[in-house]
């Protein structure tokens, strides 16, 4: 008989200790039987939710304000004109439709165009090549199908879908809009035409002031 008294006690507190404290929430830490000793540091860690409040910063509160210059990655130097320009940060056309040519807000010079040349390098010579004929190195690991930007496609290719391009990415080439800044993506795109008009060019595209470097009368 004293067994049975035993058992359903077991049981009851069994129950109890299991179902009963269903969705209690915890006003202090969990009891810890192997604590600090075999993990310090890592199994207590202090977590700061949105908007919280902290006691370590001095001004209580557990958001941090943006450092002096942070800009975020799809606002850039350019941001001003962030809002309105839908062909500077889109390469769209009100209608949808892709848009020819830069930006009015561009100055598109020779700085410009160093710009981009660096951030190509960079970012997409990898795979497209330095000259823009897809023989980038990532070719002889087997990624075959990066095109060339010298067929008529790509030259035809409006300015607006190769920015399309560059912020969504196309089949294996991924998004670049976390790389590269609104004015960087420009750039490349300077630069994409500048190969372009390279490749096709002849001795008579020199501007004079260059021929001599060249060799040429
Ligand atoms: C990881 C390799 C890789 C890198 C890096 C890369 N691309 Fe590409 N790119 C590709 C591949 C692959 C395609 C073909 C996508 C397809 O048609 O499926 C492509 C296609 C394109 C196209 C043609 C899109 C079309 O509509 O046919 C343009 C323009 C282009 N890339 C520009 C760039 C620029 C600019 C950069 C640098 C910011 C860049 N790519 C970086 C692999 C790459």
């Amino acid at each position: 008989m004293r067994n049975v008294y035993l058992a359903t006690a077991f049981l009851v507190v069994l129950t109890i200790s299991v179902l009963g404290f269903r969705g209690t929430k915890f006003t202090h830490p969990p009891m810890d039987v192997f604590p600090e000793l075999f993990f310090p540091g890592m199994k207590q860690q202090p977590k700061y939710k949105n908007q919280g409040a902290s006691k370590f910063f001095a001004d209580g509160r557990a958001d941090r304000p943006l450092p002096a210059g942070v800009v975020a990655a799809n606002y850039g130097p350019l941001g001003d004109a962030l809002s309105n320009d839908s062909h500077l940060v889109s390469g769209k056309m009100a209608d949808g439709s892709f848009a020819p040519g830069f930006p009015e807000t561009l100055e598109v010079d020779l700085k410009f165009l160093a710009h981009g040349k660096d951030r190509f390098t960079i970012f997409c010579a990898p795979c497209h090549g330095a000259l823009g004929d897809g023989n980038g190195i990532t070719k002889q690991y087997g990624m075959g199908a990066t095109p060339t930007f010298h067929d008529d496609r790509l030259r035809n290719m409006s300015e607006g879908e190769i920015l399309n391009t560059i912020i969504h990415g196309k089949g294996n080439m991924l998004s670049y809009a976390d790389k590269l800044t609104i004015k960087d993506r420009w750039a490349v795109i300077a630069y994409v035409r500048a190969l372009q008009l390279a490749h096709n060019a002849s001795t008579v595209d020199v501007a004079p002031a260059h021929k001599s470097e060249l060799g040429i009368k």
